[in-house]
């Protein structure tokens, strides 16, 4: 009896710069469920670049001819931020699935109706927080849910580097307030916020300082935000784009142990009393050594797993929404000077 031939579904990528080369193409072209079939990039010679390191895919300047000429199921979104409402919406209604880069959006109402887009295509939406695809902060909030460092009452999550050029970024986007709509706080600040939601629960107040202090660029470079969880906890958030990544990661501390994910040294749990002149009963283990082992490696796996029903979407929607709002309450509280609260 000849077995049934196994759908392969046909990929499209809208943007074809840094994270669509790093994690998109070769995500897709490396799962055997996936073809990525066209890309659609206004730059010209990124089509020669996307066409030597990944074969014989066509190329559109416009994602609308792309999105009219080819059938396709999945449509990945790597622009520039400003324009992920715009291509989300438009891949929704030509029947697509959609990955969405992060931020989902640049303001709640353009998020509002990316959600409700999905539901009337009865799509499914993806926003692309890759730093819950990492070991350590997966193990992290793992131990978390299981109660093992008791009640969690403060986290702490801090991510820095050198900014997206001239290392990272293929185009000039990132600095410009009218195509990125922040800097460093909503660029990392917004995987950094997502973490500590996806940890914590909800966040009702956040207090806000972002600041440009050592590139001269009319976006942040640095931000710190203090933020209150509905359960009453407290969280720490620092980001920023002019410096070493030092500590890098996360921590969660509770009232019976603390999870530090650093993610360079790797993941270690403290239980007992680490404070000093204390009963010296704090025990230290390592649980990771390799916490960054994941993330867009194992990104786009994860994605079509979730476009098969074999695990659920959490990276929804809503996530990106709810990150989005305490991102954009962070820039209000900066340039207010008072604390934000959420939901008013
Ligand atoms: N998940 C992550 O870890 C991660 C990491 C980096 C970037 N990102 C996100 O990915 C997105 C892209 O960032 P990047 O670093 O790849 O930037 P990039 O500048 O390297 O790439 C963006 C590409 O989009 C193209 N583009 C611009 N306008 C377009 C349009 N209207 N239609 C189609 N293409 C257009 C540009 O020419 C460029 O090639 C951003 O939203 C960013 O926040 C996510």
């Amino acid at each position: 009896m000849a077995t049934a031939k196994k759908k392969v579904y046909k990929v499209g990528i809208i943007g074809a710069g840094a994270i669509a080369q790093e994690c998109h193409f070769p995500g897709y072209k490396k799962d055997r469920r996936s073809k990525v079939v066209a890309f659609a990039e206004p730059t010209a010679e990124r089509h020669d670049e996307i066409k030597e390191r990944f074969g014989k895919v066509e190329g559109y300047t416009d994602y609308k001819e792309m999105l009219k000429n080819e059938d396709l199921d999945i449509v990945s979104i790597c622009t520039p931020n400003a324009f992920h409402a715009e291509n989300a919406i438009a891949a929704l209604k030509a029947g697509c699935h959609v990955l969405c880069e992060k931020p989902i959006a640049t303001n709640l109402k353009d998020a509002d109706k990316m959600i409700a887009a999905a539901k009337k295509a009865r799509k499914k939406l993806m926003v692309g927080f890759t730093h819950r695809l990492f070991r350590g902060p997966q193990k992290c909030r793992q131990l978390v849910k299981d109660k093992k460092i008791g009640k969690p009452f403060m986290i702490r999550v801090r991510f820095a580097h050198g900014g997206p050029y001239p290392s990272w970024a293929k185009n000039a986007w990132f600095y410009n307030p009218k195509l990125a709509a922040g800097g460093a706080l909503l660029d990392m600040g917004i995987h950094a916020i997502d973490l500590a939601l996806w940890m914590m629960g909800p966040i009702v107040a956040v207090n806000g300082m972002s600041r440009t202090l050592v590139k001269k660029i009319p976006v942040d470079d640095n931000a710190l935000l203090q933020v209150e969880f509905k359960n009453g906890s407290l969280g720490y958030i620092e980001v920023g784009w002019t410096s070493q990544p030092g500590f890098s990661g996360v921590e969660v501390y509770g009232t019976e142990g603390s999870l530090i994910c650093d993610y360079i040294k790797g993941l270690q749990l403290c239980e007992g009393d680490a404070s000093a002149g204390g009963d010296g009963s704090a025990k230290w283990k390592t649980l990771d050594k390799t916490p960054l082992k994941g993330g867009w490696d194992v990104e786009i796996k994860h994605w079509l797993d979730i476009v098969e029903g074999k695990e659920k979407l959490e990276m929804n929607g809503k996530a990106g929404r709810d990150a989005l709002e305490v991102a954009l309450a962070a820039y209000k509280s900066s340039d207010t000077g008072k604390k934000v609260i959420l939901g008013k």
